[in-house]
């Protein structure tokens, strides 16, 4: 029998426990990944991620989320989707109960309540005063790493400079979670799951719900997923480049490696983490602006082990 694991990036560290017992239970990677996932977006702390996620530029908390299966390639996803909690199942439902991959917005918030999910409110008090202090001008009074000058970008402002924007923002756009799973069965899943950037532009979408940028998974040659400035993860088709990359033999940090080296040519100082599995149970990790850890749990380890991505320089 093939030794299941679970992986996951820096939000998701505390979580991999619960999908650890579905696995061991021989249950699905679909499943192990989706439960870790819920568990993390109902996490108020958590201010990337579901419940508290930090809203955009007006306010509301969005959420962007998808789910693939690396034994058949299906996948689903939702993005820019309000007061729905649980946005892994719901991409989940869109995969497994639409003949679709995506919806968006006010139909996939139509889809969910369709499908029983309950309508909630996301905002917490941390994420309300967040959005209060930067309409206030006041974000550096919630902690040093908020002592920066992000511009204050409006709605209403018609001149901004997106890649100016994010400059400044990228070392303050912390969350998304990614899991990857396999099964007893060598079945793999992978999940990712966010609120986006803080403060991002309203409809603006990244890449965790898009599959090949944010997430790709196929058992035959292995899974990976990003965080970080999705905008590099879209253009770059990083989660797909990562898998094809293991496609040619190349093992997962490897290929995580050479992927970051891609994001490198596309912008002089991004924020870009990848992490990956390949068919064979190996595990990689890299990332282009510091040593990001990933965290790695199988049956046989006593508790959840750190593993050290590689930090990719130009
Ligand atoms: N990587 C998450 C996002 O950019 O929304």
């Amino acid at each position: 029998m093939v030794k299941p694991f679970i992986i996951g990036s820096e939000s998701a560290q505390k979580y991999l426990q619960i999908g650890l017992e579905i696995l061991g239970d021989r249950g699905t990677a679909l499943d192990a990944v989706e439960v870790t996932c819920r568990a993390v977006e109902a996490d108020p702390e958590d201010h990337g991620v579901g419940l508290g996620g930090i809203p955009n530029l007006a306010g509301q908390v969005t959420l962007d989320a998808s789910i693939m299966d690396g034994r058949t390639l299906n996948a689903g996803a939702v993005a820019d989707i309000k007061n729905y909690l649980h946005v892994i199942s719901i991409a989940r439902k869109v995969m497994e109960e639409s003949p679709h991959v995506m919806l968006v917005g006010e139909g996939a918030e139509l889809f969910a309540s369709q499908k029983g999910f309950k309508r909630t409110t996301l905002s917490t008090d941390y994420s309300r005063e967040f959005y209060r202090a930067f309409v206030e001008k006041r974000l550096h009074t919630l902690g040093p790493e908020y002592d920066v000058d992000i511009g204050y970008l409006r709605e209403d402002e018609q001149e901004y400079d997106m890649e100016t924007w994010y400059e400044k923002l990228k070392d303050h756009m912390r969350g998304t979670v990614n899991v990857i799973a396999l099964d007893s069965s060598s079945n793999m899943a992978s999940g990712v799951t966010t609120s986006g950037t803080y403060l991002k532009l309203p409809g603006r979408v990244g890449d965790s719900p898009i599959i090949g940028a944010g997430n790709y998974c196929d058992n035959r040659y292995g899974a990976a997923t990003c965080t970080g400035t999705g905008e590099l993860a879209i253009r770059n088709g990083t989660a797909r480049a990562v898998v094809a990359y293991m496609k040619t033999g190349m093992g997962p940090l490897r290929a995580c490696e050479e992927s970051m080296k891609e994001i490198h040519e596309i912008l002089e100082t991004p924020s870009m983490n990848v992490i990956a599995i390949d068919a064979f149970g190996n595990t990689g990790g890299a990332a282009t602006h510091r040593e990001v850890p990933y965290y790695y749990y199988d049956l046989d380890c006593v508790d959840v082990e750190t593993r050290k991505g590689t930090w990719v320089r130009k």
